[in-house]
C-alpha cells in the first residue's frame, strides 16, 4: 500500500499544502511546533476519520477558518484511489473516489497505518482502556468483521446497563430478556476474545525477535489479561465460562448497573524475562518494546493480508542510544513507505536517506531537499 499524494486545506497549521511520497522512505525535518507530527496526524485522520493525538475532532480546523480538508491518493495492488476527510462544525464526511460513505465504520480499514508516536508509550504505562484501544484498532484494520462484531457489542452491553438499571429502579426482573441479551453478548464475545487470542499469539511470535534485534536483550513477550481462566481460544470452553460468570454477577452487575466481566475488561502486559515492563522497565525499554510491537505488527499484515501498512513514525530517534538507532534502520530499509519526523537530521543513519524524500517544514510550509539536509 502507497500513499502517493497527500493534500492538506486548513488542516491545522497549513492553509494549502500537497505532498508527495516516494514508496520508501520519506523525511520530514523541522524544529518543534512547526507541523511535522501535524502531517502525520492527517495521516492518521485520512485513515480512521480520527486523530491519535486527541479525542474529538477540536482543532483540526486551523484558526478561524470554517472548514477542513484532507485528500490523499493511495495505491493497492496498483489501483489508485483517492481518499477525502472534510470537516466542519458540524459536518464530518468522508469520500472514496468521489462516493460519500455514509458509515465510517465501512470506510475505515480500506488505507492502513501502523504508527509510532511519543505518546504511544501509554501503551505500556497508561490504563487497561489504553491497552484495549490499541487492539481494537489494530485488529479492526486486519479483519473489518472484527470492527463490526464488536461495535455490536458495545451496542448490546450498553442496553443490557440500561436494561440493568430499569429493572433495579422498579424493582422487578425480566430474566427471559436478560438471557436473551447476554446470549448476543457472548455470541459477539466469543468473537473479539478469538482475533485477540489470534492477535497477541502472531505478535508474540516475532515480539521478541525484533526486541532482541533492536535492544540485544531476549524474551519480550505479551501476556493476554482476559481472566477466562484459560490459555487458548475454545469456544466452547469461552460460551461456558461467559455464562457463567454473567450467572455469578448477576447481583453485583444490577448494583452497579454494569457488566463486570466480559472483553471490554480484558487487558494485557509486557515482560521482559518474567518481569512487568510496566513496574520495572526503564524509559529506553518502554520505547524499543512499543517500537518493536509496532514494527512486529507490520509483519502480520504482510502475513494477514499480503500487503503493508504505512509507517508513520514520529520522532522515533530520539532518546535511543546510537546502537539502538542503528539497529532499528535494518527494519526500515524493508519494502514499506515510511514516513519519518525528526527535529535534527543527524539523528537519522546516512543509509536512509539515500534515496529518501527529504522535506524541511517551517511553520506549516513543505518544501522538499534534494537529500541534501545532512551536516557532513
Ligand atoms: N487548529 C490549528 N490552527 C492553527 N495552528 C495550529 C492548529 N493546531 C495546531 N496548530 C499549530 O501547529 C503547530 C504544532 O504542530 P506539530 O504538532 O505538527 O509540531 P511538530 O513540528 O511536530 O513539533 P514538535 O517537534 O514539538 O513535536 C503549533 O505551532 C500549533 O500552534
Ligand atoms: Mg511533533
Amino acid at each position: 500500500m502507497i500513499l502517493n499524494t497527500l493534500k492538506l486545506i486548513n488542516y491545522r497549521n497549513y492553509s494549502k499544502q500537497t505532498v508527495e511520497f516516494c514508496d520508501n522512505i520519506n523525511i520530514l525535518i523541522g524544529n518543534n511546533a512547526q507541523g511535522k507530527t501535524n502531517i502525520l496526524e492527517a495521516v492518521y485522520v485520512l485513515a480512521f476519520t480520527k486523530s491519535h493525538r486527541v479525542v474529538g475532532d477540536t482543532n483540526l480546523i486551523m484558526k478561524n477558518e470554517e472548514f477542513c480538508k484532507i485528500n490523499g491518493t493511495i495505491t493497492i495492488d496498483n489501483i489508485k484511489s483517492s481518499l477525502e476527510f472534510f470537516l466542519s462544525d458540524n459536518i464530518k464526511k468522508v469520500s472514496i473516489d468521489g462516493v460519500n460513505i455514509n458509515k465510517f465504520m465501512d470506510y475505515v480499514s480500506k488505507f492502513k497505518i501502523v504508527i509510532f508516536s511519543p505518546d504511544d508509550l501509554e501503551i505500556i504505562k497508561s490504563s487497561p482502556s489504553i491497552r484495549r484501544k490499541f487492539l481494537n484498532t489494530e485488529i479492526s484494520q486486519l479483519d473489518k468483521v472484527y470492527l463490526y462484531n464488536l461495535n455490536d457489542y458495545n451496542k448490546y452491553i450498553k442496553v443490557r446497563n440500561e436494561f440493568l438499571k430499569k429493572m433495579y429502579k422498579k424493582n422487578k426482573s425480566n430474566d427471559l430478556y436478560l438471557s436473551i441479551l447476554n446470549e448476543k453478548i457472548i455470541e459477539k464475545a466469543i468473537y473479539i476474545y478469538k482475533k485477540r487470542f489470534e492477535f497477541i499469539e502472531d505478535l508474540n511470535k516475532i515480539i521478541s525477535l525484533i526486541y532482541c534485534d533492536i535492544t540485544g536483550d531476549k524474551d519480550l513477550s505479551l501476556k493476554y489479561e482476559h481472566k477466562l481462566g484459560i490459555n487458548k481460544f475454545n469456544e466452547e470452553k469461552i460460551k461456558k465460562i461467559l455464562n457463567k460468570k454473567f450467572e455469578d454477577n448477576y447481583e453485583r452487575d444490577m448494583l452497579t448497573f454494569s457488566t463486570n466481566f466480559g472483553p471490554h475488561k480484558d487487558d494485557f502486559s509486557f515482560y521482559l524475562n518474567d518481569n512487568d515492563l510496566k513496574i520495572f522497565g526503564s524509559q529506553g525499554q518502554h520505547r524499543s518494546a512499543v517500537l518493536s510491537l509496532k514494527l512486529s505488527e507490520i509483519e502480520i499484515f504482510k502475513n494477514k493480508i499480503k500487503d503493508t501498512p504505512i509507517l508513520l513514525l514520529d520522532d522515533v530517534f530520539s532518546e535511543l542510544d546510537d546502537i539502538k538507532k542503528n539497529n532499528i534502520v535494518k527494519y526500515l530499509k524493508n519494502d514499506i513507505q515510511t514516513i519519518i519526523t525528526t527535529t535534527d537530521i543527524n539523528e537519522i543513519s546516512e543509509s536512509l536517506i539515500d534515496n529518501a524524500y527529504v522535506y524541511e517544514i517551517f511553520n506549516g510550509k513543505l518544501e522538499r531537499k534534494k537529500n541534501d539536509g545532512r551536516k557532513k
